[in-house]
């Protein structure tokens, strides 16, 4: 059997991370050392049962300890990165953006200047297989009126402290490559949902907050839309690229799945009112409500709120074959199958500081009408 090859993934216990590094490790061909900070977002139970596993390396660890990245290059000698980690909560961003621009700009360029450092120390042949893989947000090219779709021919035009470091990041990624001939690549990728999301994201939080019978505020009049990718089809791709792409290469990545927030809350209502109906759900039954639907309320808008994300992925289809495989009404079926089965998953999310975010985010959203 040929030896594996070692990856370091940086974020790997986060909501993408996690799924790409299950992914990974059960491939058989990688082994993974996973360098993760365990901010908030990141949840200890998510890869637990990996521990152990002589395919799997945890280190706790922040990406902007210059010092630490490169210990991990050395000893490990990877044959390539997956850069996850960042801060990825545009509300929190508006709340404050020093975390964003430490993690998502300090961080990347120190993943990058140690990356450098290893890359130009390798033999040819490892030197020229090596890939830096920087997985972006469709949001850095920001907001869409009511036609047309981001591709990787899109400007850049970032509108929240958020993507505009993501943005720097993308620059910085982009700058090493040409600069230094580093093989880079970067995806941005629209929403992403499904199992390990933490619970300030949309989808996870409507779930949570609708079975324990909490109100689900929908920003604005919901009309914002999203175009949503189920986590797997994204990992999938991220991996593709990885393995297949030219250096320098960008892609957008998408399922083609756009839905009006106010449109996707009702959805994920009606398949809780199926999947666990309200008669047999206490906090529900005790108030006597039919339908999740009746928790939902409009509330204050996010400042400066992207109308609309949409993305034309013709180019990773046309170039590496991708196509997103997980229809919409099914992931999210799957996704909401997930939450009901992992309580103790969502206890551990829900403790710490998720509480105080609840309140800063939502307190002051005054509900704009009954709905
Ligand atoms: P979010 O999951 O935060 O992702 P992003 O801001 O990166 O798109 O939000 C998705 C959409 O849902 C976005 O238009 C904001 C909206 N939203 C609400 O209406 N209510 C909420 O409580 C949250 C968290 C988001």
């Amino acid at each position: 059997m040929a030896e594996k090859q070692t990856i370091l993934v940086t974020g790997g216990s986060g909501f993408i991370g996690t799924n790409l590094v299950r992914r990974l490790v059960s491939g058989g061909r990688y082994r993974v050392v996973n360098l993760d900070a365990l901010t908030y977002a990141a949840n200890p139970l998510s890869l637990a049962d990996l521990d152990g596993s002589p395919n799997y390396i945890f280190v706790k660890g922040n990406i902007t300890d210059r010092g630490l990245v490169s210990a991990l290059f050395e000893e490990h000698q990877p044959v390539g990165v997956f850069h996850l980690a960042a801060e990825t909560h545009v509300d929190r961003s508006i709340v404050s953006a020093e975390d964003f621009l430490q993690t998502n700009v300090v961080g990347t360029y120190t993943m990058l200047e140690a990356a450098r450092t290893y890359w130009d120390g390798l033999p040819a042949a490892r030197k020229d297989s090596f890939r830096f893989l920087h997985v972006s947000s469709d949001e850095v090219f920001g907001a869409l009126g009511e036609e047309g779709y981001f591709s990787e021919e899109t400007p850049y035009a970032p509108n929240s402290p958020y993507s505009a470091s993501k943005a720097a990041s993308d620059h910085f990624v982009r700058a090493y490559h040409h600069t230094y001939g580093l093989p880079t690549l970067i995806t941005n990728c629209s929403n992403n949902y499904g199992p390990y999301q933490f619970p300030e994201k949309m989808i996870p939080l409507m779930i949570l907050n609708a079975l324990s019978g909490k109100p689900l505020p929908v920003y604005g009049e919901g009309a914002n839309v999203r175009d949503w990718i189920y986590v797997d089809d994204h990992c999938r791709a991220v991996q593709l690229a990885f393995e297949k792409a030219r250096p320098g290469e960008t892609y957008v990545v998408g399922a083609g799945n756009e839905r009006r927030n106010i449109d996707l809350v009702n959805q994920i209502c009606s398949l809780l009112d199926e999947m666990a109906p309200p008669s047999e759900v206490h906090a529900l039954r005790a108030r006597g409500l039919k339908s999740y639907a009746e928790l939902i309320r409009l509330v204050e808008d996010r400042p400066g709120h992207d109308h609309r994300y949409a993305i034309d992925s013709a180019r990773i289809t046309r170039q590496l074959g991708w196509q997103a495989e997980v229809g919409f009404e099914a992931g999210l079926r799957r996704t909401i199958e997930w939450y009901l089965s992992h309580p103790e998953w969502i206890d551990q999310a829900s403790r710490g500081s998720y509480g105080e975010w609840i309140e800063k985010n939502y307190a002051w959203r005054a509900q704009k009408e009954k709905k």
